[in-house]
Parts: structure tokens; sequence; C-alpha cells
């Protein structure tokens, strides 16, 4: 263990403090991590868990759900700068102006983005419930922002519903193409393709598997065969070896790196428990309707 990782671990026992990483995280950050995972279940363990500070080794819309789910505990956010372009893609005044177009819809964030959106929202969802959680909603209309790709897999699955997309991408996932596939395929041939939603309709067409990086990570585990291709960020191909090295993993793209979640490096990490930065303050009464919307989705997931 290098000096800094004995830092970090001696600096969590004295202030009673968790890691918290998702999978995009380096490898250095997920192996200081208490838990890795995806959006979903990083936000129930940030919910159910002892610890007075939680350091959110993600993007700030995670750091702030965890907030909300845990007001009680400070929560860090070791990389200040580190949001999602694509939470960012939606404003509440656009989902006031949805209700007014679609009144009798639901109304659904995806997870990424903005506690500010999602106190507007009815409930919240992740790519790893999104189907089911919507399927739940006694509306068939239903308003989804603010990624078109996951609204278009969650509209693909349940037939019945009506799906209005909101037109937020992930600037990362959405780059990759078709083209891109038929590559990866070609040299390599025996290869399963599994790729998150959050890719565009030709690359999902072309996929063995669609889900979140749990749900991949839980596929390629599961799953006799031994080469995978991976569409989602590079970060989740730690993970996926570490706990698989038999298996080969190959990326579907250069193109897939979340320049975001590379903001935090291992001296954040260390520097937000010494210091306490960069502490997740939200407005109280804006954040209390957004937990409405998170704790909806716990419930229905
Ligand atoms: P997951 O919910 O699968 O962890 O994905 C989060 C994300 O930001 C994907 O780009
Ligand atoms: Fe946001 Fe895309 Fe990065 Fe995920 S990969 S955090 S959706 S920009």
């Amino acid at each position: 263990m290098r000096n800094i990782e004995k830092k970090i671990a001696r600096l969590k026992k004295r202030k009673n403090a968790i890691i918290l990483a998702h999978y995009y995280q380096t490898g250095d950050i997920i192996d200081v991590a208490d838990m890795v995972g995806d959006s979903y279940g990083l936000s129930k363990k940030a919910k159910e868990n002892d610890a007075d500070i939680i350091v959110f080794c993600g993007v700030r819309f995670m750091a702030e759900s965890a907030k909300i789910l845990s007001p009680q505990k400070k929560v860090l956010l070791p990389a200040a700068a580190a949001g999602c372009p694509m939470a960012d893609m939606v404003k509440p005044d656009d989902i006031l102006s949805l209700r007014k177009q679609y009144p009798n819809a639901g109304v659904v964030c995806y997870v990424n983005s903005t506690y500010e959106v999602k106190a507007e929202c009815d409930v919240c969802v992740t790519s790893s419930n999104a189907v089911k959680v919507v399927a739940s909603l006694p509306q068939k209309q239903i308003i989804f922002v603010p990624d078109q790709n996951l609204a278009r897999y969650v509209a693909q699955q349940l037939p019945d519903k009506e799906i209005i997309p909101y037109c937020g991408f992930c600037i990362v996932h959405h780059q990759v193409s078709g083209a891109d596939v038929d590559k990866a395929r070609a040299s390599l041939p025996n290869a399963q393709l599994l790729v998150h939603p959050e890719c565009t309709q030709e690359v999902v067409d072309k996929a063995d598997f669609v889900g979140s990086t749990a749900g991949i990570i839980k596929r390629a585990t599961q799953s006799d065969n031994k080469e995978f291709i991976i569409g989602t960020e590079m970060g989740i191909l730690h993970v996926l070896q570490k706990k698989n090295p038999d298996k080969k993993f190959y990326l579907l793209s250069t193109k897939l790196l979340c320049s975001n979640m590379k903001k935090t490096k291992i001296l954040d990490v260390y520097e937000a428990l010494k210091y306490g930065q960069h502490e997740i303050i939200l407005d109280e009464d804006i954040a209390a309707r957004a937990k409405k919307s998170l704790d909806k989705m716990l419930e229905l997931s």
C-alpha cells in the first residue's frame, strides 16, 4: 500500500468516514473505496450506513443524491468541478413547461439530473430500474428527462406507455456509432457486446445485452463466454477484469472516456478527508422536494 492510501485509511477511521466510488472512477480510487457501485447501488448505500462523512467519488448529481438521502451526514465531492453535462441539459423551467403541455403525464427524471430538476418531477429512475419504475406508474403518458436514449430504450420495453422524451444525451455514450460496433465485431467475432442504455439506438440494436454498469458487470460475470466488447465508460474495465481474471474485455470505442469522472484524483480524496472539502450544501426546501422523487424511486424499485 502506498503512503497516501495508508493516510486515507487512517483518516477514514479517525473521522468515521466512508468512500463511495462509481465504477467509472480510476482503479486507484476504486481500490480505496468502501463500496463501488452504479448510481442505484450507491444511492442505496448512501442511505444505509452509519458513517458521519461520505466521500463521494463520482460526479455532482450522485453526491447531491447521497446528501438528500442522508441529510444528517456530511457529503464531500473531492473534485468540486466533476459534473455531468447531461444533468445540466434540462432545467426546472423545462419541466414546468412540459407539465403545462402534457397535464396528464407522469414526470420521470433520470437520476443524472440536478436536484432542482428532481424537485419538479414525480419520480427518479436510474439505468438499472427505469423500466420497472416507469412500468409501475399509473399514467400512460410519461415525460422522461433528460436522456433521449434511455427514454427510447424504456419506450421500447414498455409499448403500452407513451413516453415523451426530452432531447438530452450523454456526451460520451452518444458519440459511439453502429460503425464502431461493426468494426469491433469484425475483429472479435466470438465476443459478446454489452452496452449501456445511454448509447444510441443503432448501438443498442446490435448489442447482446443492454444494462446499467452494475448490470453489465453481473452479466459478464455470470456468462460462460470468455470475451466481451464493452459499450460503456472505460473505468468499468478495472472491476470487470478484477472480478473475471480468466475473461477478456475490450472497449467498444476509445471515445468512451468521461473526463468528468476522471477529475477525481487520489490526492483529492485525501484532501477531502483531511480538510472536509468540498461539502455538498443544498437548499433545504428544494432538497426536501427532490427527496420525494428519490424516495419514490427506492420504494418502486
Ligand atoms: P449507472 O447508473 O449505470 O451507474 O450509470 C451512470 C452514468 O453516469 C452512466 O453514464
Ligand atoms: Fe454524465 Fe455521461 Fe459522464 Fe455518465 S458518462 S457522468 S452520463 S457525462
